[in-house]
């Protein structure tokens, strides 16, 4: 039983219709799942929906629908994005499914009967929109709450909390002895620095079923249901379990579901990717959890940057959006998928512009990698009927360059790093052309033997790129390889060694892989 590598995302809210932010997390998970495949790994790659809470409940409210009515209808939607994406996911969770519901129950009763969980009556501020409680420590040095907050009200309610406290230094030690656990270092840092700040206060899960029943019940006591994120967080173990993993089965013995199945092992997760907004849902609150239930922790939380739209906030209400599928429409999935990792390493912040999109559409993708692949493909066609000449290597160190950097950066998800690396191989290659020249070579029968080897560098070049390309830009890489004439999708990272193209195979038809625009 080998280890599968194991990648979730976030699970969005079904609030709304999805955004930049979402298709970006999105696509950079696909992107390392992907990679991941390519280098011969078997990968299981889970994203999904989360669909309890007030923000879903109010949001299914405003539209008079129950709010699994309203889930349903909008989970529809997100599927359909996902496949509008082309995610290659393995599983899609819902956590309003029988298999999620029934795990996170399972869970509680156990906790519970552990000790981890006490009742109290708490009085003090909570935020609505948070859906969490605040102390005067939230407060900012005027004494206001922060805006994100919305209206904080005061509130004496009685509820379940969780121990937290005991597990304050582990975790400190933890993440200072596993630099890689939470990524990017600054993110690392910004954890260490608040688990070493404050005190760790306990953390309530549950809500009173009389103020917000949209939720899962808590097995132990009737009147209440599972805080949001208690049950959100716990995806990442359901969906193991759902499938037979014995280690997340072994922890939760009421789950009857599923059965054990020996053959697979998918926990612990080797990457969670997240947005940095929900850091410490993911580098504090869940480790803890995993800790108390018996778990091993996730091997790396993978925190991305937000995005913004010429300079501001994304927001539905100023109408500052960028909409990913109107994009995909205009432009294409690849075309998308490129921009925003191509812009974007995975860390900072980054701002979306239109402008920033069509020039780097225009020289990268057009005049870059399109323009290389039409006119190798073409000249072939023209001078040689379309059958690859005998092997020649004098671009091929320059390819082994960037096959060996493109494996590295892919192995250590630094996926804006890679691109530039394969870009550098198509900027060098377009290059190649025009200093050989083979349409003037073309014209001198004495220069045949120079154009047979300019030809197939060039073409072996492409065959090359549309193996490094496949994790990013897999539409395109297809197209490549078809038009080389080549059989199934360049899917194998193994393969992008130079000398693949044998002399005379015949390639297929070429054509524009991203149409120019007038921008
Ligand atoms: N439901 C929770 C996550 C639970 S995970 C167990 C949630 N949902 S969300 O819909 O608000 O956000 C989902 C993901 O999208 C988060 O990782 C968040 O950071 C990301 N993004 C939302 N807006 C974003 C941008 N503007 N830019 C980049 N990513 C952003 O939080």
């Amino acid at each position: 039983m080998s280890k599968v590598f194991y990648i979730t995302t976030a699970i969005d809210y079904v609030n709304g219709q999805p955004h930049l932010g979402h298709a970006y997390e999105k696509v950079i998970t696909d992107v390392i799942a992907r990679a991941r495949r390519s280098l011969g790994q078997e990968v299981f790659f889970l994203t999904g929906l989360d669909e309890h809470g007030q923000k879903v409940q109010q949001a299914a409210q405003a539209e008079g629908k129950t709010p699994q009515a309203y889930c349903d209808q909008l989970a529809t939607d997100w599927q359909a994005f996902a496949q509008k994406l082309e995610l290659t996911n393995n599983d899609f969770v819902r956590t309003t499914s029988a298999r999620h519901k029934e795990f996170v129950q399972a869970i509680l009763t156990k906790l519970h009967a552990a000790g981890e969980f006490y009742q109290k009556t708490y009085e003090g501020f909570y935020s609505t929109k948070e859906e969490t409680f605040l102390t005067d420590k939230d407060r900012r040095p005027d004494g206001t709450f922060d805006p994100s907050y919305g209206e904080v009200i005061k509130l004496s309610e009685s509820n379940y909390w969780f121990k937290l406290k005991p597990h304050q230094q582990w975790l400190i030690d933890y993440i200072e002895a596993n630099p890689s656990f939470v990524q990017p270092d600054y993110r690392r840092n910004e954890v260490l620095g608040f688990l070493k700040n404050n005190e760790l206060e306990d953390l309530c899960i549950s809500r009173p079923a009389s103020r917000l029943n949209w939720g899962i019940p808590l097995p132990f006591d009737k009147d209440y249901v599972t805080y949001v994120w208690f049950d959100a967080l716990v995806n990442y173990i359901t969906i193991p379990a759902a499938h037979g993993d014995a280690a997340v089965l072994a922890t939760a013995p009421g789950f009857g579901l599923k059965t054990a199945d020996s053959s697979l092992s998918l926990w612990p997760a080797d990457v969670h990717v997240i947005g940095k907004d929900i850091l410490k849902f993911h580098a504090v609150y869940w480790p803890i959890m995993l800790k108390a239930m018996g778990l091993p922790l996730p091997k790396q939380i993978l925190a991305h940057g937000w995005w913004q739209k010429d300079g501001e906030k994304i927001s539905k209400s100023t109408g500052n959006i960028v909409d990913p599928v109107a994009v995909i429409n205009e432009w294409g999935l690849d075309a998308f998928r490129f921009y925003v990792v191509r812009e974007l390493a995975i860390g900072p912040d980054g701002n979306w512009t239109d402008a920033g999109f069509k020039s780097r559409y225009q020289a990268e993708l057009a005049n870059g990698l399109g323009n290389l692949v039409n006119r190798s493909l073409s000249m072939l066609k023209r001078y040689r009927n379309g059958i690859v000449p005998a092997r020649h290597d004098e671009l091929a160190p320059d390819a082994a360059k960037a096959i060996a950097e493109t494996r590295a950066l892919l192995e250590s998800s630094e996926l804006q790093a890679a691109l530039q690396s394969i870009w550098l191989l198509i900027t060098r290659a377009n290059q190649y052309v025009d200093q050989t020249k083979p349409f003037s070579l073309a014209k001198d029968p004495a220069q045949a033997k120079r154009l047979d080897e300019v030809l197939y560098n060039l073409v072996e070049t492409c065959r090359i790129l549309a193996v490094l390309l496949w994790p990013f830009l897999p539409g395109t890489a297809g197209k490549i390889y078809t038009q080389l004439g080549l059989l199934g999708a360049p899917e194998k990272f193994d393969t992008s060694g130079w000398g693949g193209l044998p002399a005379g195979h015949a390639i297929g038809e070429p054509a524009p892989l991203f149409p120019r625009k007038d921008v």
